[in-house]
């Protein structure tokens, strides 16, 4: 029989929904996540030999996998990467026995990856007495998805589940790695509303958006699109493709800034306008809406709410609305009557 340690350490990170800043966090520009209730808690009890035996509310059957094993698609292999990652660190030594309980809905785009892995880093933390900051947690994240996952995601996912807390949200330079925590003002609310379609960042549509803007990069000679001036670009001799993937970064990276100064100053209905500028830039410059999704943002600004947009990754997923606190109920009740593929997943608000 391997040897199981009987110690168990806990680990636990929120999803997140963006509030703006789409694609940015790959381009230099900023990004505006807030982190949700619901989330992922992890007990991990480390192993003497390189076994990786996972159970998680989620699935009937347990997954029992091997450190040296690759990714295989599979519902574990965040596990796996992320006890890699953990040896690497110097936290762990051989495997770990994982217990998942999670609340979130796996493929909304709420970063349940980024949260499991986060969380079991946080409990490796513990069992190897580390000292790695949450920052340095997020790196290692991020390292797990790109290297070991195959995503060529972002960093914004990992550090607001790694930093962030629920009821607030946070602004993050992607280029310098420097937050802040915004708390949101009294009396609103985002509603984040599954659209009904699910999405995988592995489905090969983010990562074509990725090499689109590393085309763009390209021409350019710079890793930041989003800090390029937008007369360059228009008056750029360059495929419409990337000219339009640079302009949504570009503009995206300033109407996430602005957001920042309105959400500070409790200016709800400009946050508002600059949600729903940025779905229109999500739709007709990154071409990463359907037209299910901008039926239901559609529907959320007519009902009423001060702004509305796809948020994360693209191709699916949820929604994010901004409403006022008394308008909260009747808005959500129009909008599910009126979409019946849609549902309510999480809010964030101040109260
Ligand atoms: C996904 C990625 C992030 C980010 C968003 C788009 O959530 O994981 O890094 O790029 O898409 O903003």
């Amino acid at each position: 029989m391997p040897e199981t340690f009987t110690a168990t350490y806990l680990g636990h990170a929120p999803g997140r929904v963006n509030l703006i800043g789409e694609h940015t966090d790959y381009n230099g520009g900023m990004v505006l996540p807030a982190a949700l209730s619901i989330g992922i808690e992890v007990s991990l009890s480390p192993r003497s030999d390189s076994m990786v035996a996972v159970t998680s509310n989620n699935y009937d059957a347990p997954a029992v996998r091997d450190l040296a094993d690759d990714a295989v698609g599979e519902w574990s292999d965040p596990c796996v990467g992320a006890l890699r990652e953990a040896n690497a660190l110097g936290l762990l030594q051989g495997g770990a026995s994982i217990d998942i309980r999670s609340t979130m809905p796996e493929g909304s785009g709420l970063s349940s990856s980024a949260a499991l892995i986060v969380a079991i880093l946080k409990a490796a933390r513990e069992a190897g007495g580390g000292t790695q900051n949450d920052v340095e947690l997020a790196v290692a994240a991020r390292r797990v998805e790109n290297h070991y996952m195959g995503v060529p995601c972002g960093i914004m996912d990992q550090m607001a589940v790694a930093l962030a807390t629920p009821g607030t949200a946070m602004a993050l330079d992607t280029k310098s790695l420097d937050w802040t925590i915004a708390s949101l003002p009294a009396g609103y609310a985002m509603l984040v509303v599954h659209s009904g379609l699910t999405r995988k960042l592995t489905d090969g549509r983010y990562g074509a958006r990725k090499a689109e803007c590393d085309a763009a990069k390209r021409y350019f000679g710079t890793e930041d699109l989003c800090l390029l001036d937008r007369a360059q670009v228009e008056g750029a001799d360059l495929d419409d493709i990337p000219k339009r993937r640079a302009l949504h970064c570009l503009t995206e990276h300033r109407r996430t800034v602005e957001a920042v100064d309105a959400l500070e100053a409790g200016a709800m209905a400009r946050f508002g306008e600059l949600m729903n500028e940025s779905h229109a830039s999500m739709r007709d410059l990154f071409d990463m809406s359907l037209p299910e999704i901008d039926a239901l943002v559609a529907s959320a600004q007519e009902l009423g709410a001060l702004g509305a947009r796809l948020t994360g990754g693209g191709f699916g997923g949820c929604i994010v609305v901004c409403v006022q606190a008394e308008r909260r109920e009747a808005l959500l009740e129009q909008l599910l009557a009126r979409h019946s593929g849609a549902r309510f997943v999480d809010a964030v608000s101040a109260d």
